[in-house]
């Protein structure tokens, strides 16, 4: 029988133009075209997301575009800068905005991060979304600091393989868990 073709929903969480962060989403979205997925890149740069208020914010449009984004992926891989040893507010935001579309998702994470020594940062919000929404993390992350990007825009050897192993493991993780 033909497997349903996994969808992997990509999200660029940094809101700075000159993102790092941005180009490890849109490494990962070539290593995954030629993959059995269907693979979408979304950009929060292009979103008017209020921030959460826990009460009327769920109800803004670009809340609930996301949210049916979210909820309609089988694997979401959160592409975000490492600010003060956390993802950006923004990631966080747009878990607080659409919470339970997270339910049982397979999630990878790709980090842009001024220094080494934050590798850990991603588990905070890792360990939320398993606590809260039953989510199976990678455990593979990709992280890359300011040595990983060369000015012409390549990504270094090292950074690139990750990714690509974050990609593979991700959709097999979910192919997996969907029998
Ligand atoms: C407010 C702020 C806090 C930051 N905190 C950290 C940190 O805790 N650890 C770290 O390694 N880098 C930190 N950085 C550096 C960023 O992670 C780095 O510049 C990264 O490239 C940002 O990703 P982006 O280019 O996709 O926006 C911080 C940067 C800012 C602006």
């Amino acid at each position: 029988m033909k497997k349903h073709p996994r969808k992997v929903l990509i999200v660029s969480c940094s809101l700075n133009a000159g993102s790092r962060s941005h180009r490890l989403a849109v490494a990962a979205e070539a290593t995954l075209k030629d993959g059995d997925c269907l693979t979408t890149l979304v950009d929060l740069r292009d979103y008017d997301l209020p921030m959460c208020d826990g009460a009327t914010t769920y109800d803004a449009p670009a809340a609930k575009e996301l949210a049916k984004m979210i909820a309609e992926a089988d694997v979401i891989l959160l592409a975000a800068p490492i600010y003060n040893y956390d993802l950006n507010a923004a990631a966080k935001n747009l878990v607080e905005l659409t919470g339970s579309a997270w339910k049982d998702k397979v999630v990878g994470f790709l980090c842009a991060a001024g220094g080494r020594s934050s590798y850990m940062s991603p588990m905070g919000l890792a360990n939320s979304l398993m606590f809260d929404f039953r989510c199976v993390i990678v455990p593979r992350f990709v992280y890359a600091t300011g040595e990983d990007f060369r000015d012409a825009g390549e990504l270094s050897d090292i950074v690139q393989g990750r990714i690509e192993q974050l990609c593979t493991e991700a959709v097999k993780l979910a192919n997996g868990l969907a029998g």
